[in-house]
């Protein structure tokens, strides 16, 4: 029996987190397969004992492919073990860090027919100088008006990764 390990990430930072899930379950010695939620809809969960999803925000939400996948296979992975977590940067504050205070994940979560046996919250990263010109403009307003980060020359990750290795290891013992 394996895992499988699912992402949606625009600029990496979801697929950076999930790739360190299944090193950590791999040496714990699980065999984890990792794709994309785009090919969500093309896969057979039936093969799997645990299913884990991650997915980012993008001005506000989480890419389409997630509701496709959770609406598509929530009935099979309602009889499953399965876990969600959620990266954006409303969760570099520690208080919007968990899934009953991060808007995002709570209302995902509220919405949606698949209930996970566990999820969590990472803050993601950012990257002002990888960004698209208007992209980068609109990151930068959001961050000064949450008083975070406004220097277009830093690439900071926020990402905790002890809370990313507990989190595999949850995962591991659901
Ligand atoms: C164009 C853009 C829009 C974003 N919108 C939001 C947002 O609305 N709320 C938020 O908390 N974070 C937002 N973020 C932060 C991302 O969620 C964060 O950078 C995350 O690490 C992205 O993960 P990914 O690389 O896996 O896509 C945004 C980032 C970008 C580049």
């Amino acid at each position: 029996m394996s895992y499988l390990l699912l992402y949606s990430s625009h600029d990496g930072q979801t697929k950076k987190i999930v790739t360190q899930i299944a090193l950590h379950l791999r040496k714990a010695g699980m065999q984890c397969d990792v794709r994309s939620l785009q090919e969500g809809h093309a896969l057979n969960l039936a093969p799997y004992e645990k299913i884990l999803v991650g997915a980012s925000i993008r001005y506000g939400h989480f890419n389409r492919a997630l509701n496709r996948f959770a609406n598509l296979h929530a009935a099979q992975m309602n009889q499953m073990k399965t876990a969600f977590f959620g990266v954006n940067l409303t969760a570099r504050k520690p208080e919007k860090r968990t899934p009953q205070t991060n808007l995002y994940v709570r209302k995902f979560l509220e919405a949606t027919p698949w209930k996970p046996t566990v999820s969590a919250v990472f803050a993601g990263a950012l990257l002002y100088p990888r960004y698209r010109w208007l992209d980068r403009v609109m990151i930068r307003l959001i961050m000064k008006m949450t008083k975070g980060e406004t220097d277009t020359t830093k690439e900071i990750e926020y990402t905790d990764w002890e809370q990313v290795e507990a989190f595999a290891t949850e995962f591991a013992h659901i």
